[in-house]
């Protein structure tokens, strides 16, 4: 799969960048998730460093077949863009999953969740969601998952999403794709 087809989710409402937020230099510390957003109490969640990259693109070839898997090259893209929240849950220092999300027109959008199947289970999923929505606040938090993903959409109908349209060709011809959204009020 092309780069741009990975962006395919960024490019699908045009995102609007945040303007109090600078591009981000590689010496930024990552911004602290507020507490309550960790989920699970021996999880740890922050932005991930540059550094994380290379780990977390081994975790989406894990979790994620070859076509969906995020490679190391969009995943520096996407950590350098400054509307993008790239979030990873560790314990003990190992990455165990990791969630991307930006903001865009209407809210939050959820651009990519994996969790590493060894872990899956675990609330890790849950805990990355709950702490992705509290770095893009207002507005509804919409996704989209291959309607086939019952893992997924189980998950997301779990934290409050609840699917709003299918697009049958969302992921490639007869691959389809629901598309979720979670009301904020
Ligand atoms: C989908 C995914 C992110 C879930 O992560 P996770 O850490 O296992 O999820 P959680 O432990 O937080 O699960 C929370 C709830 O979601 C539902 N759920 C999660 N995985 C499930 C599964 N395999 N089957 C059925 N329900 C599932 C359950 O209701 C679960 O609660 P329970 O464990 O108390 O029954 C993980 O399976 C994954 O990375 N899959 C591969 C990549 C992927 O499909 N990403 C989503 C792309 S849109």
């Amino acid at each position: 799969m092309r780069v741009s087809q990975r962006l395919y989710h960024a490019r699908m409402i045009p995102p609007r960048p945040d303007p109090p937020s600078p591009p981000r230099q590689l010496t930024d510390p990552p911004p602290d998730i507020p507490p309550g957003a960790q989920g699970a109490p021996d999880i740890q969640i922050a932005s991930a460093r540059l550094r994380d990259l290379p780990a977390i693109a081994a975790l989406q070839r894990r979790a994620f077949p070859p076509p969906l898997a995020y490679t190391l090259s969009t995943l520096v893209v996407l950590w350098a863009l400054p509307w993008v929240r790239l979030l990873a849950a560790r314990r003990n220092g190992q990455i165990l999953g990791v969630v991307i999300g930006d903001r865009v027109v209407e809210g939050g959008r959820v651009i990519n969740l994996a969790v590493d199947p060894v872990v899956q289970r675990q609330g890790v999923g849950t805990a990355l969601l709950h702490a992705v929505e509290r770095t893009l606040p207002g507005g509804d938090m919409t996704l989209m998952v291959q309607s086939g993903n019952s893992a997924a959409r189980s998950l997301y109908r779990s934290v409050g999403y609840e699917d709003a349209a299918e697009n049958p060709n969302y992921y490639g011809p007869g691959r389809p794709g629901v598309r979720m959204r979670k009301r904020r009020g």
